[in-house]
């Protein structure tokens, strides 16, 4: 058996990475050469957990700088079930991104077990997974919204958003109208849709990005800071999209550093802090915990 993933370096996004059907960060997924020998599920993961997440460790070695290690996340458990809204909340540098992009697999973890139960009732570690089960996965079952859209060279606006619902098995006609009604939806102007998604502001590559990533919701939606770039009146239209997954139960994993939208949105709480869960519950119990680190704008 070859090594397990203790370290990564700090360029997780480049090497040999397979194309995703679609993502709408275009991100591609962390290469998967030192293979790690797939584990049986626990059985005490909860029955109806969309992720589970399991003792999730991640390093990163500064190569560049003297070799020294960063220790993000120290063994991290999580759940998140279908219809359930989980925010991560935690200071700046608490380890919510890296969380993130662990279980899309755009970093390779370090140790532990990241299971998501596929529309299908298997369990999968992704933490484990081939590169080419991974990219299946993201097209069709989870998706990953970020703070920056990155969008795929020359390809319009209406593109990316339709492509969003193919991958996730819309017929191509069902995509197109359903990309319409997303982006009228996120205020999209019309006249916007042609044109290459590399040449909007950052307010819009952010309302494009949010409809490709609720298209065909997936059973499993990643959120980190989706709302950042936008003026009021927009992020409350965004809120109101991302509020009405919980009934298409979508499981939704997210960052915001927002107390109103995590008060709004969530269902519960988990804080962060130094790469561990400090604590976790309902929103109206963890956001008046003044003993807690939270860093969000109140
Ligand atoms: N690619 C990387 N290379 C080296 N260190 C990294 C990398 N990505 C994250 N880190 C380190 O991991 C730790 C956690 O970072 P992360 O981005 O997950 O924090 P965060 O909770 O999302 O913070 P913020 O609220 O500022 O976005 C930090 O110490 C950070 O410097
Ligand atoms: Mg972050």
């Amino acid at each position: 058996m070859t090594t397990p993933h203790t370290t990564s370096h700090t360029t997780p996004h480049t090497g040999p990475a397979p194309t995703p059907a679609f993502t709408p960060t275009a991100i591609p997924a962390a290469s998967h050469q030192a293979g790690r020998a797939p584990a049986d599920p626990p059985t005490d993961l909860p029955s109806d957990t969309v992720l589970s997440v399991r003792g999730l460790r991640k390093g990163f070695t500064l190569h560049t700088i003297d070799g020294r290690t960063v220790d993000a996340l120290h063994g991290v458990d999580l759940d998140v079930a279908p219809g359930e809204h989980v925010a991560l909340a935690g200071t700046s540098g608490a380890g919510k991104s890296t969380l993130l992009r662990c279980v899309y697999r755009t970093y390779l973890s370090g140790g532990g077990s990241i299971w998501f139960r596929t529309a299908a009732g298997d369990l999968r570690d992704v933490a484990a997974l081939p590169d080419a089960e991974v990219a299946d996965l993201r097209g069709q079952e989870i998706g990953y919204v970020s703070q920056f859209l990155r969008p795929q060279p020359r390809r319009s606006v209406h593109e990316i958003v339709t492509s969003a619902g193919t991958a996730r098995g819309m017929t191509r006609a069902a995509a197109r109208t359903a990309a319409e009604a997303a982006l009228h939806q996120v205020a999209i102007a019309e006249h916007l849709w042609d044109m290459h998604a590399t040449v909007l502001s950052g307010g819009q590559k952010q309302r494009v990005n949010i409809a490709a990533g609720t298209i065909a919701p997936p059973r499993l939606l990643l959120l980190d800071e989706p709302v950042s770039a936008l003026d009021p009146a927009n992020r409350a239209a965004v809120l109101d999209l991302i509020a009405r997954l919980k009934e298409t139960g979508t499981a939704v994993l997210s960052v915001f550093h927002d107390l109103d939208a995590i008060e709004r949105l969530a269902t519960r709480v988990v804080v962060l802090g130094g790469g561990r869960v400090l604590a976790a519950g309902p929103p109206s119990d963890i956001l008046r915990d003044s003993n807690l680190p939270l860093e969000v704008a109140r």
